[in-house]
């Protein structure tokens, strides 16, 4: 089968080379002809990968515009592979995720609680299993249309952690964590819903993102762009909580 391959030498130019490879291989995993391409065919192919198994999340790229972990993806004839989006490309596959992980930090994506003397009971487990699932893979991040527009969107998988920790009853600085996230944050998500067919963990942030604007309402907080449009002739300022 043949497929294609965008490369870049460094910097994502909007020249990045399509490079067609030949593999004499049928029923492989995309990661596995990355590998054979590396090993037989052009040992400068650059890509990143590291348990083969769906659980590092290191490995997504796009195929076809559509992001996938290569480690889990099966290879069709004519598919085309591409470095995520929203992110710079270091050389062909590698793209820097070192901003993409700074949005946890700006979010408070974390337990503000010492739980040391609060074990989680398993009914809370439950409620937050599907979001600590989370293996920071970038597909959402790739698959988010906001960032043409935000750089600085909070995003996705960040959001998801967020509701993750709010909704966790042990969690003592739900306030905090609210607060942060009105600006660049919940507001700024269009619920376009692209995030969600994209998670290799059937994780959907933009319900979490539904659920983080729900509790916001609930303390007082309303979107921003919703409240400037009533807030004509001096009124109350409506972005602002209200206890
Ligand atoms: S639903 Fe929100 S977070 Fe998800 S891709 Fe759309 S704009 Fe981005
Ligand atoms: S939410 Fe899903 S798609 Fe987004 S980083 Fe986590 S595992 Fe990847
Ligand atoms: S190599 Fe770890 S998720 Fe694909």
């Amino acid at each position: 089968m043949k497929i294609k391959i965008k490369r870049y030498s460094s910097e994502r130019e909007a020249n990045g080379q399509t490079v067609a490879y030949e593999i004499a291989l049928e029923n492989i995993s995309l990661l596995e002809a990355l590998n054979h391409i590396k090993t037989k065919e052009d040992p400068s192919l650059s890509f990143t990968a590291g348990c083969r198994s769906g659980v590092c999340g290191s490995c997504a790229v796009r195929v076809n515009g559509k992001e996938e972990l290569a480690c889990a993806y099966k290879l069709s004839d004519g598919d085309l592979i591409e470095p995520l989006n929203n992110l710079p490309v270091l050389r062909d596959l590698v793209v820097d995720v070192q901003k993409m992980l700074e949005f946890n930090a700006i979010a408070k994506a974390w337990s503000s609680t010492n739980s040391e003397n609060m074990p989680l009971l398993p009914e809370q487990a439950e409620v937050n299993e599907l979001q600590s699932d989370c293996i920071l893979c970038g597909a959402c991040y790739s698959a988010c249309p906001v960032y043409a527009v935000n750089e600085d969107f909070i995003g996705p998988f960040a959001l998801t952690r967020v509701w993750r920790y709010v909704s966790d009853s042990r969690e003592q600085d739900v306030q905090e964590k609210i607060e942060t996230i009105q600006s660049n944050g919940i507001w700024d998500c269009t619920l376009c819903n692209e995030c969600v067919p994209v998670c290799p963990q059937g994780i959907a942030p933009k319900q979490d993102i539904a659920m983080l604007r729900g509790k916001s309402g609930v303390m007082g907080f309303m979107d921003p762009n919703f409240a400037a449009g009533m807030n004509f002739g001096g009124g109350p300022d409506f972005g602002q909580p209200s206890f």
